[in-house]
C-alpha cells in the first residue's frame, strides 16, 4: 500500500484532475484506489461524479478525531464505478480553522486513514492549493508527493524552494518516508512556442526531476470534470487519457 499526495501551493496546475486521472488509471489496471480529496473546494469529489452537498464528508471523521470520539463508523466512504473517494466539501474550511489549536494536528489524516488503508493499493490525495496545515496533514500520512507544473507560467518554479522547505521539515520532524517523487508538466500545448520554453526550464533546473510524460493540454479535460468523470472515462482514446495513462505507468516505475 503507497499512499500518494498530489501537491503544490500552486493553484490552478492541474493537481486535482492529476489526482483523478491518476486514480482512474490505477483503477483500470485493477489496483483498489481511493481517493482522497483534503481540499475545501471539493473539486475532486465533484469531478469524481459524487454529489458534495448530500453525503458525509472526510470533515464528520476529521471533527470526529479532534474530539476524541472517532471510530470506523465516522469514516463514509463514497464511491464511482472506478475508485473509492473520501469526499470533501467547503466544511472541511471549519475543520482547517479548527485545528489551528489542537495538539497533534498534523497527524489527523493519518488516524483517520489508519483503519482503512489496508484496504487498498493506492491511496491518493488531492490537496488544496496551500502549504498550510491540511497539506501538512497530507505530507505525514504519504509515502510520495507529485507536483503538477503547469506549462504556460513564467513563474512555475517560484515557491518551489518553500514547496520543498516544507516536504523537508515533515521528512525530518514527523515522516521519513517522504520524498517527491517527481514533477508533472500539465496543460501543455506544443504548438505554443512559450510552453515548450518553459517545460525545458523546468526540466533543465537541477532542483526538479520531471516526468516523461507530458500532460497536454486538451479541451476535453475540462469537459470530463464538468461531467464528473476522469478523462480516462470520458474519453478514453484521447490524447489526455493516454498521458495520464503513460505517466501512472512511470510512476509505478519509480516507486519500485
Ligand atoms: N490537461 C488539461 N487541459 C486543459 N484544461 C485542463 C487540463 N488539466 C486541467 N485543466 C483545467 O484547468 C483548471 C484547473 O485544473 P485543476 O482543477 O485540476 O487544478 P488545481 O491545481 O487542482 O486547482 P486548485 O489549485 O484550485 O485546486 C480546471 O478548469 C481544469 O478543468
Ligand atoms: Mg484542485
Amino acid at each position: 500500500m503507497k499512499i500518494i499526495t498530489v501537491s503544490t501551493q500552486k493553484g490552478g496546475v492541474g493537481k486535482t484532475t492529476t489526482a483523478i486521472n491518476i486514480a482512474a488509471a490505477l483503477a483500470e489496471m485493477n489496483k483498489k484506489v481511493l481517493l482522497v480529496d483534503l481540499d475545501p473546494q471539493g473539486n475532486a469529489t465533484t469531478g469524481s461524479g459524487i454529489d458534495n452537498m448530500n453525503v458525509k464528508t472526510i470533515s464528520d471523521a476529521m471533527k470526529a478525531d479532534i474530539e476524541g470520539t472517532f471510530t470506523l463508523k465516522d469514516l463514509y466512504i463514497s464511491s464511482n464505478e472506478e475508485y473509492d473517494v473520501l469526499a470533501s466539501n467547503i466544511e472541511l474550511a471549519n475543520v482547517e480553522l479548527a485545528l489551528g489549536n489542537v495538539y497533534a494536528r498534523e497527524s489527523v489524516l493519518k488516524r483517520v486513514l489508519e483503519p482503512v488503508k489496508r484496504k487498498y493499493d493506492y491511496i491518493v490525495i488531492d490537496t488544496l492549493p496551500s502549504l498550510g496545515i491540511l497539506t501538512a496533514n497530507a505530507f505525514t500520512v504519504a509515502d510520495y508527493v507529485l507536483v503538477p507544473i503547469l506549462a504556460k507560467d513564467i513563474y512555475s518554479l517560484q515557491g518551489f524552494d518553500a514547496l520543498v522547505h516544507s516536504i523537508n521539515v515533515v521528512r525530518r520532524c514527523i515522516n521519513p518516508n517522504l520524498e517527491i517523487l517527481g514533477e508533472i508538466i500539465t496543460m501543455y500545448d506544443g504548438r505554443n512556442k512559450n510552453d515548450k520554453i518553459i517545460s525545458q526550464m523546468v526540466k533543465d533546473d537541477e532542483r526538479t526531476n520531471v516526468f516523461n510524460s507530458v500532460i497536454p493540454s486538451s479541451t476535453k479535460v475540462a469537459e470530463a470534470n464538468r461531467n464528473g468523470q476522469s478523462v480516462i472515462k470520458y474519453e478514453p482514446n484521447g490524447k489526455a487519457a493516454e498521458a495520464y495513462r503513460r505517466l501512472t505507468e512511470e510512476i509505478l516505475e519509480r516507486m519500485e
